[in-house]
C-alpha cells in the first residue's frame, strides 16, 4: 500500500499533463475501434498497456483471475451487457455499460456478453478463459454510428480468449454450459426491454442485431439448462468493494477535478458575474468537471438555493439563487467510469455566512471531520457504526447551538433523515450487496455525508428554519488513520476557507486551463 501513502502526501495533481496551448494536428492512425484506447485516443489513455483511463489490461486480467479463484472448477459466469436505452423515438440516452461487465473487461460497447469459464485444470491461469460475444463489424452500420471494435477488436485489444457473434449467444452459451457444471448468472427475466421504464419495446435495444429480443431466449436457455444457477453480483461486489491502487488513483483524479470545479463555483459569489440560477450553476459544474478532465458528471446534481435543500433529492434545479441564502450542491464528475460524490454548502452573500447558517454549518462540518477520522481499518468499525456515531455527534453539536439545547436523539432523526454514506466506485451507490454492518477494510472507498435540514415549522428556532446543510467527502479507508485518503480534500470546507474564496475568488495558477492529456 505504498501507493496509498504516496497519494496521501500528494499536493499537485496533473503536474505533467499537457494543457491546451495551441490547436492540435491530427495524426494518421490505422486502428479504428468502438471506444477510446491508447491506439485511437492517446491523449485520453496515454499509457500503452492501459485499456481504460488508469487501468491496465493486466489489471482487468487479474480481476478475472481473482474472480475465477472464488468459483468452483467447471464454472461458467455469464454477464449480459447493457443495451442502448431510448428516451423517446430515436433519441437515445448516453450509453451506460453494465458495471460488473465493465469492471471485468473494460469493454464499453452495447449489446455484448461476457462469459468467464473456469475449466478447472489445477487452477492454472490458462484454464480461465474469457469469451466475448459482441456485434460483428458492419460497414453499413458503422457508416451511421462510427467505428465498432467487432470480434477482431475484442480479441486483439481486450484479450478475449474466444470471440463470437452475439447473435449466436443462445447456442454458444448453451454449449458452454453443457460442458461445465456450475452456472453463475443473474436472472434478468424481469428486466426485459419492454419492462424497462423510459424505453419503448420496439426501440430500446440494438435495432441491427435484435439483441433485446434474443435476450429472453438466452435467459430461458440459461435458466432451463438443468444446472443450478448461482448469483453473480454478490461475488463481483466482494472484489469491487476493495479498490486497487490504480482505481484509487483514478478516483483521486475524479475527486480532485470535481473539487476544483466546486471551488471555482464558490469563488464566483462576489464576482461581477455571480450565478443567478440553480440551472446555470448546475451546468457550470458539469462543464468544469469535463474541462478539468472528467468524462461527464457522475449523476444529476442537486443545486438548491436556501430551503430547496430540504428536499434531499432536489434535482429540479430550476429556481433562482437568492441573495443571502445558502447555496447547497451535491455534484461530482466521473472519470473512466469512476464517480466523485461531493456536497458543499456556502453562503450566497459577499458578507459570508449569517450566524444561524454558520452555527449549523459548523455543527455538520465538525461531524463530517469526526466521522472521517473513523475511516481507519484498525478501529474495526462498520459504516453503520459510523452512522450511529454521526447521529450522536450531531446531537451533541446541536445542543451547543442556542435554541437547540433540548434537542433529543429522535429530533436528530428528523433533522438528519439520511444515512452517513455509502460505498463509491463505478456506481455512485457502489456494491449495495456489501452489508453496512461489515467492518470497513483498507481500500474501501466510502462517502461521509452528514447533514442537517431544519423544517420550516415549529418547534424549530425561526432563524434556522429552511436552512439545509450537507458536507460530503469521498474517503479511502486506510489500514491506519495516517493511510486514509480524502479524495475530495481539495474542495474547500472550513468556514474561513469558504469565506475567503467568496471574497477573493480562486487564484490557483492554471485553474482555468482545459485538461487535454490525462496523466493516469
Ligand atoms: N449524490 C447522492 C448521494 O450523495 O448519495
Ligand atoms: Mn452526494
Ligand atoms: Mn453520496
Amino acid at each position: 500500500m505504498s501507493l496509498l501513502r504516496s497519494l496521501a502526501g500528494r499536493r499537485v495533481f496533473f503536474s505533467h499533463c499537457r494543457r491546451s496551448l495551441s490547436l492540435n494536428t491530427r495524426p494518421k492512425r490505422e486502428v479504428k475501434l468502438g471506444q477510446p484506447t491508447f491506439e485511437t485516443r492517446p491523449h485520453y489513455i496515454p499509457l500503452a498497456g492501459n485499456l481504460t483511463p488508469g487501468i491496465s489490461a493486466l489489471e482487468y486480467f487479474e480481476r478475472r483471475l481473482k474472480l475465477a479463484s472464488r468459483l468452483p472448477d467447471k464454472s461458467v459466469l455469464i454477464i449480459v451487457g447493457n443495451t442502448v436505452k431510448f428516451s423517446s423515438g430515436s433519441v437515445f440516452y448516453d450509453f451506460q455499460q453494465e458495471n460488473d461487465f465493465y469492471y471485468l473487461t473494460g469493454w464499453l460497447e452495447p449489446d455484448s456478453i461476457m462469459v468467464l469459464e473456469k475449466k478447472g485444470d489445477h487452477g492454472r491461469d490458462e484454464d480461465v478463459a474469457l469469451h466475448l460475444l459482441v456485434p460483428p463489424k458492419d460497414p453499413q452500420r458503422e457508416r451511421w454510428e462510427g467505428a465498432k471494435s467487432g470480434l477482431e477488436g475484442a480479441y486483439d485489444f481486450f484479450n478475449a480468449d474466444y470471440v463470437e457473434d452475439v447473435a449466436n449467444a443462445s447456442s454458444y452459451i448453451s454449449k458452454l454450459i453443457s460442458s461445465n457444471e456450475h452456472v453463475f448468472y443473474d436472472n434478468k427475466s424481469g428486466d426485459s426491454p419492454s419492462s424497462n421504464p423510459g424505453s419503448s419495446s420496439s426501440s430500446s435495444s440494438s435495432s441491427f442485431f435484435g439483441f433485446g429480443k434474443k435476450r429472453e431466449t438466452l435467459n430461458d436457455a440459461i435458466m432451463n439448462a438443468g444446472k443450478p444457477v448461482n448469483p453473480v453480483k454478490k461475488e463481483v461486489a466482494k472484489l469491487r468493494s476493495v479498490k486497487s491502487p490504480a482505481e484509487i488513483e483514478v478516483m483521486y483524479a475524479a475527486g480532485q477535478i470535481s473539487s476544483r470545479a466546486i471551488n471555482k463555483a464558490m469563488g464566483q459569489v462576489a464576482s461581477e458575474t455571480p450565478f443567478q440560477t440553480e440551472k446555470t450553476l448546475a451546468k457550470y459544474l458539469e462543464y468544469q468537471f469535463v474541462k478539468g478532465g472528467c468524462d461527464k458528471q457522475a449523476y444529476i446534481p442537486v443545486v438548491a438555493s436556501g430551503s430547496n435543500a430540504l428536499t434531499i433529492h432536489y434535482t429540479r434545479n430550476d429556481d433562482l439563487l437568492y441573495k443571502d441564502e445558502t447555496v447547497f450542491i451535491d455534484a461530482g464528475g466521473k472519470l473512466g467510469g469512476y464517480c466523485a460524490d461531493i456536497s458543499r454548502t456556502w453562503p450566497n452573500s459577499r458578507k459570508g455566512f449569517s450566524e444561524p447558517q454558520r452555527d449549523l454549518y459548523q455543527a455538520v462540518l465538525n461531524t463530517n471531520k469526526a466521522c472521517i477520522d473513523l475511516c481507519d481499518e484498525s478501529l474495526k468499525m462498520s459504516l453503520h457504526d459510523i452512522h450511529e456515531f454521526s447521529v450522536n455527534t450531531l446531537l451533541k453539536e446541536l445542543r451547543n447551538i442556542t435554541g437547540f439545547g433540548n434537542t433529543t436523539y429522535n429530533d436528530v432523526k428528523v433533522l438528519y433523515p439520511h444515512y452517513i454514506g455509502h460505498h463509491l466506485g463505478l456506481d455512485l451507490h457502489d456494491v449495495p450487496s456489501i452489508s453496512r454492518f461489515d467492518k470497513l477494510k483498507e481500500g474501501n472507498v466510502i462517502t461521509i455525508e452528514p447533514g442537517l435540514y431544519i423544517p420550516e415549522d415549529r418547534p424549530w428556532p425561526k432563524s434556522f428554519q429552511g436552512i439545509g446543510v450537507r458536507v460530503e467527502d469521498d474517503i479511502v479507508v486506510g489500514k491506519t488513520k495516517d493511510e486514509m485518503i480524502n479524495l475530495s480534500a481539495g474542495c474547500v470546507k472550513e468556514v474561513t476557507g469558504i469565506e475567503s474564496l467568496i471574497r477573493n475568488g480562486v487564484s490557483t495558477p492554471g485553474i482555468d486551463d482545459e485538461l487535454v492529456t490525462l496523466d493516469i
